[in-house]
């Protein structure tokens, strides 16, 4: 499947898998990257939460292969050495997300690596612009994880437009929702170069998911999730206000998900309770992450095989609704001629 992506990346498929947080390990970027899209290693709070899983083994793992790595932004500029350290692997491109990118393209540009810019709405697409992106992501609100308010479904064609506008060498991505070759061939027509993916990777064999959280979200439909800044305010995790979590509706959000003010004001105060139900992995606590889509999601296969059947399936759908489309219109035409 050929697209801009493919060609200025050398890549087969226009599949990217999302740098997710304590998920996206080397064996699951090294699969990815393997069946044709890139991986994208999670460098996720860069260290700065702490409970993650050591960057420099995961980076150990996807050696040989072409990778990313990526960071939330507002973290990685707490610990901007980390940036140095990552470098030295050789990443084939850099995803920055959550925060001002500017301050970081200096060194990344001058290691070769290309920059990802993920973006939450149309105001952030001048910083990554002007931060020389190669390729930005326009995330939309159903994203699993840490997002804002954008759908995916405007948010798309509209970034599309603006790039036309004053960027067209700049690459698109499209973010949120997407889980099968439906929303890859969608994200094509709305002027996507490609596609970033995250929760259904998140639940393929070779993420670092635990297996009890992808049992539950298996069971979940996209009405289970809430997008909400109650759980990073009550866990003590200090994010910029204009963003929120998306993840599978538990006892704590049924609590809490819509008393955003109140859990401010309690700051941290669900820290400890909350690391102690990280370790004996408490789901009715600790948060599933997973976006929307959750609802498309019924296996956790191997991640090679979730590339492949997304590849079919988009080609199957795109080569269709050309046909139908063209004799649709033609039709039409017709219609009117003979009127
Ligand atoms: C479990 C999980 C963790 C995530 N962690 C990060 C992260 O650390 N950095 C980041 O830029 N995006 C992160 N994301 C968001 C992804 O980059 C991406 O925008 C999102 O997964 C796309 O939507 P989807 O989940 O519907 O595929 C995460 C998403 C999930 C599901």
């Amino acid at each position: 499947m050929r697209t801009r992506l493919t060609d200025a990346f050398g890549i087969r498929h226009p599949i990217i898998c999302a740098p997710m947080a304590l998920v996206t390990g080397g064996r699951l970027a090294a699969t990815v990257s393997h069946a044709g899209g890139l991986g994208i290693v999670g460098g996720g709070y860069a260290g700065v939460i702490g409970g993650e899983p050591d960057l420099k083994q995961e980076l150990a793992h996807v050696q040989g292969h072409k990778f990313g790595i990526g960071f939330i932004t507002w973290a990685l500029a707490r610990v901007p050495h980390v940036l140095d350290e990552v470098l030295s692997y050789s990443p084939y491109c850099v995803f920055l997300s959550f925060g001002d990118p500017r301050p970081f393209v200096g060194r990344i540009r001058q290691s070769g690596a290309k920059l990802i810019c993920q973006v939450q709405s149309l105001r952030q697409i001048d910083e990554a612009i002007e931060a020389g992106a190669t390729a930005i992501v326009a995330q939309g609100t159903e994203a699993g994880g840490h997002g804002a308010t954008r759908s995916t479904l405007p948010f798309v064609p509209e970034a599309a437009d603006y790039l036309a506008k004053n960027a067209p060498t700049t690459l698109l991505l499209a973010a949120g929702g997407i889980a099968d070759g439906r929303g890859l061939a969608a994200a094509l027509m709305l002027g996507a170069d490609g596609i970033v993916v995250g929760t259904r990777f998140w639940a393929s064999e070779e993420a670092l998911t635990p297996p009890a959280a992808s049992d539950r979200a298996i069971r979940a439909t996209g009405d289970d999730t809430v997008r909400t800044k109650a759980i990073d305010a009550l866990r003590g995790v200090s994010w910029p206000g204009e963003f929120s979590f998306r993840v599978v509706k538990n006892k704590l959000t049924e609590q809490w998900a819509h008393r955003e003010a109140e859990a401010t004001a309690a700051f941290g105060s669900l820290a400890a309770a909350y690391a102690a139900a990280r370790s004996r992995q408490d789901l009715d606590v600790v948060a599933v992450v997973a976006g929307e889509c959750i609802g498309l999601i019924s296996d956790r296969p191997s991640a090679a095989s979730i590339v492949e059947a997304m590849v079919v399936q988009a080609e199957l759908l795109l080569g269709q609704g050309a046909t139908r489309d063209f004799a649709g219109s033609t039709a039409k035409l017709r219609m009117q001629q003979t009127r």
